[in-house]
């Protein structure tokens, strides 16, 4: 049956050609587990997908949403939005890959985002690229029933895939849509008090900006490096701030 037509709990249980390592036999099990070892093995932190690009990165002092991030993680296990070849890698510090040459993000790389994004109960939320619906449920658990959580995702597999993933965690307040093609964002639905974004881009999209309500907050990738953008308001002006080097997949 060509992959396209398979069913989409198999579909998302392979690993896509981008993440095989050269080389590697059939068992996808031991190549990320082979890639564990080197990643164990090495004295200097390798570059990975969705993560840190270097040791500082992990070095700042947490904010005060730390302990919220850490609460939310602990409520939500990744395990439950991860292909079932890769839910025994769920604990381990690394990006995995979740099909569609798409990964579900490094614990530390989330645990760092929701901390910056600061989001708390009742905040109206927009997750652009929820890909296995994780982020969109961490967050869905962050804003409580007096809030809401959209997750946008541009490839329309993983958006039912991870779609189904935020309907069975039970937070009726959460759903996750397939973007709209040359539409960044979810216009419709702005303005959002925060942004979380997790894919890569080579400036702030001023779309995404415009998205934003005054005096919120954006956590993204661009160029390299994750930031922290606050939208300006009456009386205090735009703020950015670099949070360190990391490596996301792609904002396209
Ligand atoms: C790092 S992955 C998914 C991480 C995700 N938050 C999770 O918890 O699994 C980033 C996702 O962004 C998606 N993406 C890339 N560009 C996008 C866009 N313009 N709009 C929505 N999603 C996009 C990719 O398809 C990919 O699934």
């Amino acid at each position: 049956m060509p992959q396209d037509q398979q069913p989409e709990e198999e579909q998302h249980d392979v690993l896509p050609d981008g993440d095989r390592d050269p080389g590697q036999g059939p068992d996808r099990g031991a190549q990320v587990g082979q890639h564990v070892q080197q990643h164990r093995r090495s004295p200097v932190r390798q570059p990975v997908c969705d993560g840190p690009t270097t040791a500082a990165a992990d070095s700042r002092e947490p904010t005060r949403g730390a302990a919220d991030a850490a609460a939310a993680m602990a409520a939500v296990p990744r395990s439950g939005f991860l292909p079932r070849s890769q839910r025994r890698y769920a604990a381990l510090d690394l990006a995995l890959p979740i099909g569609a040459r798409q990964t579900c993000s490094q614990p530390s790389t989330v645990r760092t985002m929701l901390d910056q994004l600061a989001v708390r109960p009742g905040h109206h939320v927009l997750d652009v690229g929820a890909g296995s619906g994780w982020t969109t449920a961490l967050l869905a658990w962050l804003v409580g029933p007096g809030g809401t959580v959209l997750g946008v995702e541009l490839e329309p597999s993983l958006a039912r895939w991870g779609g189904r993933h935020v309907d069975a965690a039970g937070m009726p307040w959460a759903r996750v849509e397939q973007a709209v093609a040359g539409v960044l964002g979810w216009p419709d639905e702005a303005p959002y008090d925060r942004i979380l974004v997790s894919a890569e881009a080579d400036t702030v999209p001023p779309e995404l900006e415009r998205q934003l309500a005054g005096g919120g907050v954006m956590v993204l990738p661009v160029g390299g490096h994750l930031l922290r953008v606050r939208a300006g308001e009456p009386g205090v002006p735009r703020e950015v701030v670099r949070l360190g080097p990391y490596l996301f997949v792609p904002l396209r």
